[in-house]
């Protein structure tokens, strides 16, 4: 197929899926796009791009499996243990020790693109231990948002399979998890602990999830989210994550993600390997 044609059926996806389901995907790498529609393709065993948009048109769940495979939703509990080894030891017990008066007793921490809640709620396991051993004592708040709305429903269901919880520790599982024939899942005290709802970070009227005053998180996780969008998008999400977070506050990325040279000075890396960057103005 020639390449013009290329693109603009893949304008036509785009533009499919932006009238199906107010999907914005034009902000997203176009690489990674054509590859995810590549194996839907085949997955479905249509010849050409032009007969899978016609399968779109006649095949609303053909649109939900694209839609999800689109967003690349995957994630486990402690996925890359050393940097929530990290915000457990050193950012959650630093805090608890030097903002307790500031911030009136309360912690404010998102996670943004926290598909199915795994990462929340690692969040919410470590704040947990830290406040039964007495060390925190801040009111907390968790927050847990995405765009996806099947993925935020399974997150409040709050049950998962054996191999999401291979980062997480006996001890924790053992303590907070209830064994259900091949699921584990979180007891309600737990759940409790994370607010989910939906928020679309690209969208411009929205800046955080609601119910939380813009520019007041302590903590921001956005790990392995924007991986996937156009570098200037990017940049300009990372601003609105930037001027979301507390003077003091932290921003944790995923492994393969580092903020742009633009935040040099006001944003420190400060835990090499990990990507966890301190807001200092
Ligand atoms: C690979 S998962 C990351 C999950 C988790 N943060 C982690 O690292 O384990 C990416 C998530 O980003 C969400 N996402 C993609 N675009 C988004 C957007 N514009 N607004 C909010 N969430 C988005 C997807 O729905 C998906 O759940």
């Amino acid at each position: 197929m020639e390449m013009a044609q290329t693109f603009e059926n893949m304008k036509l996806i785009i533009e499919y899926l932006k009238r199906s389901r107010n999907m914005d995907l034009s902000k997203y790498r176009s690489g990674n796009l054509e590859k995810k529609v590549l194996e839907r393709i085949s997955i479905r065993g249509c010849t050409d791009l032009a007969g899978y948009i016609s399968l779109l048109e006649v095949d609303p769940q053909e649109a939900d499996s694209l839609a999800e495979s689109l967003l690349i939703g995957h994630s486990s509990f402690f996925r890359d243990p050393l940097t929530f080894e990290y915000l457990g030891s050193q950012v959650l017990t630093d805090m608890a020790l030097s903002r307790g008066e500031k911030r009136n007793g309360f912690l404010n921490i998102w996670s943004c693109g926290c598909y199915t809640g795994e990462e929340p709620y690692s969040v919410a396991l470590l704040v947990k231990e830290l406040q039964d051993k007495g060390i925190l004592k801040l009111k907390i708040n968790i927050f847990g948002t995405d765009i996806n709305r099947e993925a935020l429903e399974h997150a409040r269901w709050g049950c998962y399979s054996s191999r999401s919880l291979e980062n997480s520790r006996f001890g924790l599982v053992k303590r907070y998890f209830r064994h259900d024939g091949e699921r584990y899942c979180l007891k309600e005290d737990i759940k409790g602990m994370v607010h989910f709802s939906e928020h679309d970070l690209l969208s411009p009227d929205s800046r955080g999830p609601s119910g939380i005053v813009f520019s007041s998180f302590d903590i921001i996780l956005c790990r392995n989210v924007l991986l996937y969008m156009e570098t200037e998008i990017r940049k300009r999400l990372f601003e609105r994550l930037y001027e979301n977070l507390v003077t003091g506050g932290y921003l944790i990325l995923g492994n393969a993600e580092t903020l742009p040279g633009s935040f040099a000075g006001r944003m420190m890396e400060i835990s090499e390997p990990c990507r966890i960057y301190y807001k200092a103005y």
